[in-house]
């Protein structure tokens, strides 16, 4: 486990925390992997009965590594990446998030995965993928549509605008909107509440509620790592990615 995932088993909750606060938690291919085999073994342990997922101070986090993008990393079946994402649709735990602020990128998508949702109120949300020369990935531009409809969705994943926790609600991304200090509490007691109930009907109930989805999104997954690879190389990521690492505006007025 790399020291930018704490991980702690209490009450039969285990807490993943998004440790990475100098650089806005944004996630590495390490983050990835110890978020992957956190899940795994989470599966395979009767002690988990949920897991609580959170940032730090106001950032949960500022989405992909954009450093590791630039590296142009693998998208194949067995990247980090890509087993990370089969591993949030087979993950058989109740997974709650805690916003505790910021959620960029995948900070919004894995949203889409996770059980119950609670943000701060000051949370800005972004999912600003074609912004970065990039498209929709974590099966979003399957879920997103599906959660709140086309118009809001292409408002989304196409404009990319920052959108605040209380829209996030409003269209179904969250299920409630607290002040920040009371969110990680809130999240806590719901994951108390899930772990003292039956545990094998809670899990018989979360696989029904995503088995209707279930050939979607492994179709989706499919289709988004395919696509998502290949922008990962074009020279557009590389001029939006490279602007944001010098700390300038990208141009895109060169391409075709
Ligand atoms: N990948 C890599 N580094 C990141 C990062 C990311 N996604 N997000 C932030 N950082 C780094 C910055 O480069 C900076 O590093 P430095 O101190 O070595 O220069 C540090 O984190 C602090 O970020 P900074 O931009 O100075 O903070 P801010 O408060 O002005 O802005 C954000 C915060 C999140 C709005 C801004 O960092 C941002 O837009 N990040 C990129 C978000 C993004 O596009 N994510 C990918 C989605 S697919």
């Amino acid at each position: 486990m790399t020291e930018h995932i704490h991980s702690e088993l209490a009450d039969r909750i285990l807490t993943l925390r998004l440790n990475r606060p100098e650089k806005k938690n944004a996630v590495t291919t390490a983050m990835y992997t110890a978020l992957l085999g956190a899940f795994r073994q989470a599966n395979k342990d009767p002690g988990v009965r949920a897991i609580l997922i959170t940032g730090t101070g106001d950032c949960f986090t500022a989405g992909n590594d954009l450093s590791d993008f630039l590296q142009a990393p693998t998208t194949d079946e067995n990247s980090a990446v890509s087993q990370f994402l089969q591993a949030l649709v087979d993950l058989d735990k109740p997974l709650v998030a805690a916003v505790n602020g910021l959620a960029v990128g995948i900070g919004v998508t894995l949203l889409l995965h996770c059980d119950l949702v609670y943000a701060a109120e000051a949370a800005p949300f972004q999912t600003p993928f074609a912004k970065l020369g990039l498209c929709p990935e974590a099966m979003s531009s399957y879920l997103i549509p599906m959660t709140m409809g086309r118009a809001r969705a292409s408002e989304l994943l196409l404009l990319g605008e920052r959108f605040t926790a209380q829209t996030a609600r409003e269209y179904g991304i969250v299920n409630a909107v607290l002040p920040a200090n009371e969110v990680l509490p809130h999240a806590r007691e719901k994951c108390l509440q899930l772990a003292a109930m039956p545990p094998n009907a809670v899990r018989t109930t979360r696989r029904m509620l995503k088995y209707g989805s279930r050939m979607a999104l492994a179709e989706t997954l499919r289709y988004e790592l395919e696509q998502f690879g290949a922008l990962l190389r074009s020279p557009e990521a590389i001029e939006a990615m490279t602007a944001f690492m010098q700390k300038r505006k990208p141009d895109f007025s060169r391409f075709e």
